[in-house]
């Protein structure tokens, strides 16, 4: 049983092998190791004894807008809600800092639509949702689904 938490420095090579490994079954797009750094605040990981064992990003966009990326769940470990906890981590983040809408490019829509996202159209994205687009390797035949969620803040118990 492991823990989802924010990641150390220490952990960012061991999350660069995850994301390679799935990016390598075309499944998530690489990024840098030293991208990975800048942006380690982005990050949940998902830690057991053996390390790390899933990990996602919060990367945010505009003042209302955010981008829910880089979800892996280590393969020995899929099936058993690791990637529903990141993701929700990852909005619960979104909520503290007031960020109203996240979305999600995948070619899995139906686990997000599990989690409370809808399908949008990329034209009803900003311009900033397509950053990533040109050192995608599948740019410009994306096969990929648009999803948003929007957050709603938790009512306050008095
Ligand atoms: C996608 C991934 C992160 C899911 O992680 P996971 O820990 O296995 O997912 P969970 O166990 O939390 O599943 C949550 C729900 O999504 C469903 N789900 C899981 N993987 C799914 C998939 N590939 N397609 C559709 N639905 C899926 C589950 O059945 C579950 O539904 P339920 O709650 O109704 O039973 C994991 O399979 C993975 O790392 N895949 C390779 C990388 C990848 O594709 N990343 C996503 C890029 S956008």
């Amino acid at each position: 049983m492991g823990i989802i938490r924010k990641p150390k420095l220490t952990e960012i090579v061991a999350m660069k092998k995850l994301l390679d490994e799935a990016s390598d079954e075309g499944k998530v797009l690489s990024r840098r190791l030293a991208e990975m750094f800048e942006n380690a605040r982005d990050f949940h990981v998902y830690v057991d004894a053996q390390g790390v064992g899933g990990l996602t990003a919060l990367h945010i966009d505009l003042i209302d807008l955010a981008e829910v990326r880089s979800l892996v769940v280590r393969k020995d470990l899929r099936g058993s809600g690791i990637g529903r906890q990141l993701v929700e981590a990852a909005m619960d983040e979104a909520m503290h800092l007031d960020i109203e809408r996240v979305y999600a490019f995948t070619r899995i829509p139906q686990f997000f639509l599990r989690l409370g996202f809808t399908q949008v159209e990329r034209s009803e994205l900003p311009y900033k949702a397509f950053k990533d687009c040109l050192q995608c390797p599948l740019f410009p035949d994306c096969d990929e689904t648009a999803l948003i969620r929007d957050i709603t803040p938790k009512p306050q118990i008095s």
